[in-house]
């Protein structure tokens, strides 16, 4: 049985989960209006693995019979400045999802909850990749500047590059 605060805040990281996935889509949906498809195309992918580890905890949570709630999920932004602004929207948000993972990990081990904390600890390893993925397009978008032409290539570079978890090689 989980402890009421472990309950709690995994029903809240479902929603949290399923809040990025609608914040990638809608990031997606920006890049495709300026026609960068690379950009488009790493955001839509990451919408799918939001929403892949949302059913990851419902399903922990269904093995553990506990109560799933089902809470209304915030509308995301749909416009921004720039393709700087919306990565560096993306960058924000995985650091707090990261904060997030980290505050139930942390309430597993005050609640002696082995199980959730060894649940988590895949999150754990994932948010470093999302964080650092993150980063590291945000850090080139820098680079680039006003270079029309650079950006370009980036976007070419992003649609070249393989799905979720084998993005170590850009
Ligand atoms: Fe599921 Fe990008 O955090």
């Amino acid at each position: 049985m989980l402890h009421t605060d472990i309950l709690d805040l995994l029903n809240r990281q479902i929603n949290k989960e399923f809040y990025s996935a609608y914040l990638y889509l809608s990031i997606s949906h920006y890049f495709n209006s300026l026609h960068l498809n690379g950009f488009e195309q790493w955001t839509k992918n990451q919408a799918q693995d939001e929403l892949a580890h949302g059913l990851r905890i419902y399903n922990y949570m269904l093995e553990r019979q506990a109560a799933i709630s089902f809470d209304a999920i915030s509308s995301p932004d749909r416009q921004w400045d720039s393709p700087i602004d919306a990565v560096l929207e993306v960058y924000n948000h995985e650091c707090s999802i990261t904060r997030s993972i980290h505050d139930i990990l942390k309430a597993a081990r005050e609640h002696n909850d082995y199980s959730t904390e060894v649940f988590l600890h895949w999150f754990v390893t994932e948010q470093i990749e999302e964080e650092s993925m993150a980063d590291k397009v945000l850090q080139k978008l820098k680079l680039i500047g006003d270079n029309g032409g650079a950006l370009l290539m980036l976007d070419d570079q992003l649609q070249k590059t393989p799905p979720a978890t084998d993005m170590q090689a850009f």
